[in-house]
């Protein structure tokens, strides 16, 4: 098999008591036969994505300009900046921005997801205007974080007698939002967010394609993964399928009480993947009605954690905590480098057995070790291996993901597609930074505000 391997012996019986038997799940086989037949019908936007050449191609037609730059600069926030930061994470070198140029050959990245001012001041301490393109992400060219950081950029460039022409790039819906207004009046560079996705499905549109790019990715192999993973995640037979049999896996034990899902990357590198996951997982599927109307509540809480690392900070609670967690483990067979360890006081048992072996041995041990403890104590496991990291296997990674999110979606009967828990708190912020149509509400908030009751100590 080509690229990324799905391990799920670990959440069926009897490898665990408490297991999915192979019953339950093929009582399942026919319903999800009709999801992903569904899915493939309702062809939501992210599906066709890799048969599509537009988008990918408009990006490759800016190579030379983008990476003519000494940092590109992207700012966006949420599904507009975490696909950008977990394709930076796994495909570059982990200290790339502060390779030599001569090295790295490509633009620095920074990527601007807060509105932090330690934080954005100390990327704008690194960063030169003269030789920057700020590239602004936001489909619906509203959201105030991207705003406010583009106004700021401008503020620099406009300071520094630059044309922002020359240093801005927005990716944007092709119709809507202030930012196609602003490049369309002033020729400003766009890049399209295909209308049909949403933000935490966009990794694999401009929105994460540019800055990919701009730092040298292979694009067309991420969407080659994307596209193989393609065939795989659209067959019918869940033991066939493994987006579908994950997104089952997810909801059996979900339907069980188990609220939580761990993603846990034994790889710095393809530790992001977890924090892209865990937008994906939580905005599609927390959500308070369902298709019908009905106030349901649902949704299973995406946690990332980081191997060995958070085995002294997590591990205690996953194997004896409750029986609340579906722990997925990310593994890497190869590493691209490697360090060994040297063979210095050989005669010291508490230390001469790690002596001679790789570091990345040692990695995959405790790896090994923590999944036969959580199986021992009953506690569901699975793992995704990347036998290397590449833009294909990264590719096939986020498409399988995007998709057992959709088979999630139809599972727990909600629409993955959209995101109101987050509007009233973006209101609010409107209203109380002054902006405009929203006098109204602000006074409503400052009402509400003053009658609560105040507990502070
Ligand atoms: O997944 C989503 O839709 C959100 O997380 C958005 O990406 C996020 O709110 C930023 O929105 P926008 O790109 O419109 O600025």
């Amino acid at each position: 098999m080509n690229g990324i391997k799905f391990d799920f012996s670990n959440v069926i019986h009897p490898n665990i008591e408490n297991g999915l038997t192979e019953e339950e799940i093929n009582q399942h086989a026919n319903r999800i036969q009709d999801i992903v037949e569904m899915i493939k019908q309702k062809n939501p936007g992210f599906l066709s994505l890799p048969f599509t050449r537009v988008y990918i191609d408009r990006v490759l037609d800016l190579k030379t300009w983008i990476q003519s730059f000494e940092s590109v600069v992207v700012l966006g926030i949420g599904g507009s900046a975490l696909g950008n930061q977990a394709l930076q994470t796994a495909l570059n070198p982990l200290n790339y921005n502060v390779l030599s140029k001569e090295i790295r050959k490509t633009p620095k990245i920074y990527i601007l997801d807060n509105v932090d001012p330690d934080f954005i001041a100390s990327v704008l301490d690194q960063i030169d205007p003269r030789t920057t393109l700020f590239n602004v992400i936001s489909k619906s060219g509203t959201t105030a974080e991207a705003m406010a950081n583009y106004l700021v950029a401008r503020g620099i460039v406009e300071g520094f007698g630059l044309d922002p022409k020359k240093h801005f790039l927005f990716t944007t819906d092709p119709e809507k939002g202030i930012l196609k207004k602003i490049a369309e009046e002033e020729g400003i560079k766009t890049l399209d967010i295909p209308p049909s996705i949403g933000g935490r499905f966009s990794v694999l549109t401009p929105v994460g394609l540019l800055s990919a790019l701009a730092s040298g990715i292979d694009i067309i192999d991420l969407y080659n993964g994307a596209k193989e993973m393609h065939k795989r995640v659209t067959n019918p037979n869940i033991w066939e399928n493994p987006a579908a049999f994950n997104a089952l896996v997810h909801y059996l034990y979900y339907q069980k009480g188990y609220n939580i899902s761990v993603m846990m990357s034994y790889s710095n590198k393809l530790f992001l993947l977890a924090d892209w996951y865990r937008q994906l997982w939580a905005e599609s599927l927390g959500k308070k009605y369902n298709l019908k109307g009905e106030i349901v509540n649902l949704g299973q809480t995406p946690i990332k954690a980081l191997g060995t690392t958070d085995q002294h900070s997590q591990v205690q609670l996953y194997n004896e905590g409750p029986y609340d967690k579906v722990i997925t483990f990310i593994q890497l067979e190869n590493f691209e480098r490697n360090i060994k360890i040297p063979n210095i006081h050989c005669d010291l048992p508490e230390l001469a057995y790690l002596g001679g072996k790789n570091l990345s041995a040692l990695l995959n041990t405790e790896l090994a070790g923590t999944e036969y403890a959580l199986t021992e104590n009953n506690r569901p496991n699975l793992k995704v291996i990347f036998p290397q990291i590449n833009p294909f296997n990264v590719g096939q990674f986020i498409f399988a993901y995007e998709f057992q999110t959709a088979v999630m979606g139809s599972l727990l009967e909600i629409n993955p597609y959209d995101q109101p828990g987050v509007e009233l708190g973006k209101k609010v912020t409107y209203a109380m930074m002054g902006r405009k149509g929203y006098e109204d509400f602000k006074i409503e908030v400052e009402n509400k505000l003053k009658n609560k009751k105040q507990v502070t100590m």
